[in-house]
C-alpha cells in the first residue's frame, strides 16, 4: 500500500510456487522477504510473528493451505484430502487468539468440500483463487473501514494506539492504521501517539515505522506513559485493532489493550475498536471465552538479544499475547459494514457477512 513496501503477504509463481512474506522480526532495521515453499514454513512463520496481525495471520493460512496443495504431489482425490488435512491441523495449531485464522481455515474448507471428488487439480486451483480473493478482500475491507471512520474522527485529532494494526497485520492500508490513514488522507491533519507495546515492540518496531514512512506526524511513548499524556489532556480517542471480538462486543487485542481502555475510561477518551467482521466470532457469547496466548518467558525477560530480568527459572514470568476489554469501555466497533455500538449483540449482528 505504502508506495515502495512490498505486500505483507502475498502467492509468488518463484520459487516453484511460494508464500512470500515480509520477515517482520527483522524490521524497522531490514526489510527482508521470506518465501515459503511449505506449509511448516508459513506455520513456523506465524509462530514466531514473521507474519503476524489477526487478518495478516487469516491471509497467511490461507496462502498455506494453497501451497499445500499446490505441493502436494498427489494424483488422487483421497491422498490431495490427506496432505490438506495435515495442513490445516499445522495451521490451525500456530496461534490461538487470533479468530481471522480459524475463518480463514473454513473457508478452505469449503473450497475442498466443493471440489472434494474432483481432480487434484481443481483443488489447486480453487484454493489459490480463494486465498487470492481472502488477500485482496482483506484489502478493500480495511479500507472500508477507515471510510466509515471518518465520522468519528476530528480535524486535528491526537490518536492513541497500541501495538500494530497497520498494513503489516493486514493485507495492507489497516484496521486502526487504516483509520488513521483515511484521516490523514483526509486532510484531518492527526498526529498519532504510539505505544510501544511491550513484549516485542510491535508499536515502536512496526507502528511507528509504518507511520513515518507515510509521513503521518507520530510520537513514541512507552506503555506506562499513556496515563500521563491522557491526564494531561493530549489524548482525543484510541482507536486499536482486535485479534477476536465476541458476540457481546468484549474485545481481544494485544496485551494492554485493556489498561489503555480503563485510562481512556477514567479521561472520558472514547476508545475505539477497528476490525473487519471476519474478526466477530458470533460463536462465542462473551469474551471470557476467548483462548489468550501464552508465549515464551524470553519475550519478557530479553530486550531483544539482551537480558533485562533474571532468566527463568529464577523468577517466575507470565507472559499472556492479549487481553480482553470489556464491551462497556468501547465506544464503538469500526467495521466495513459501518460503525457499531452498543448494545453489541444487536449492532454486531446487523453487521454479519
Ligand atoms: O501478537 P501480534 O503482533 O499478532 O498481535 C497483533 C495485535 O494484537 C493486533 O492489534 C491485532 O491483531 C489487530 S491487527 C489488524
Amino acid at each position: 500500500m505504502t508506495a515502495g513496501v512490498p505486500p505483507t503477504v502475498q502467492w509468488t509463481g518463484d520459487a516453484g510456487g511460494a508464500v512470500r512474506m515480509i520477515d517482520q522480526t527483522l524490521l524497522p532495521g531490514e526489510m527482508v522477504m521470506l518465501d515459503c515453499t511449505d506449509v511448516e514454513c508459513v506455520a513456523q512463520a506465524i509462530e514466531r510473528l514473521s507474519v503476524r496481525g489477526a487478518p495478516a495471520i487469516g491471509c497467511a493460512a490461507a496462502l498455506g493451505m494453497a501451497l499445500a496443495a499446490h505441493r502436494s504431489d498427489a494424483t488422487d482425490a483421497r491422498a490431495m484430502l490427506a496432505d490438506l488435512q495435515a495442513a490445516r491441523e499445522r495451521l490451525a495449531a500456530t496461534r490461538p487468539t487470533a479468530v481471522n485464522l480459524f475463518w480463514a481455515l473454513g473457508e478452505m474448507d469449503r473450497v475442498i468440500a466443493e471440489h472434494a471428488d474432483e481432480d487434484p487439480d481443481a483443488l489447486r486451483a480453487g484454493l489459490l483463487a480463494r486465498a487470492e480473493d481472502i488477500v485482496e478482500d482483506d484489502l478493500q475491507r480495511c479500507m472500508a473501514i477507515g471510510r466509515n471512520a471518518l465520522e468519528l474522527i476530528p480535524p486535528g485529532a491526537n490518536i492513541l494506539t497500541h501495538c500494530n494494526a497497520g498494513a503489516l497485520a493486514t493485507a495492507g492500508y489497516g484496521t486502526a492504521l487504516g483509520v488513521i490513514r483515511a484521516a490523514h488522507e483526509a486532510g484531518r491533519d492527526v498526529h498519532v501517539w504510539v505505544d510501544e507495546t511491550r513484549p516485542l515492540l510491535q508499536g515502536a518496531r512496526l507502528t511507528a515505522w509504518e507511520l513515518v514512512t507515510e509521513g503521518i506526524p507520530a510520537t513514541l511513548i512507552c506503555d506506562n506513559m499513556a496515563g500521563r499524556v491522557m491526564s494531561q489532556g493530549r489524548v482525543d480517542c484510541v482507536v486499536v485493532g482486535s485479534d477476536r471480538i465476541a458476540a457481546n462486543g468484549d474485545v481481544a487485542n494485544k496485551i494492554g489493550t485493556y489498561t489503555v481502555a480503563v485510562l481512556a475510561a477514567h479521561h472520558g477518551v472514547p476508545f475505539y475498536v477497528a476490525a473487519p467482521v471476519s474478526t466477530i466470532d458470533y460463536d462465542l457469547a462473551s469474551g471470557d471465552l476467548i483462548p489468550i496466548e501464552e508465549r515464551a518467558p524470553e519475550e519478557v525477560a530479553m530486550l531483544g538479544h539482551r537480558a533485562c530480568a533474571p532468566v527463568c527459572p529464577d523468577v517466575a514470568i507470565h507472559n499472556p499475547a492479549f487481553d480482553v476489554t470489556p464491551a462497556d469501555l468501547v465506544a464503538a466497533i469500526i467495521t466495513e459494514k459501518g460503525v457499531a455500538r452498543a448494545p453489541y449483540t444487536a449492532s454486531l449482528a446487523a453487521v454479519r457477512d
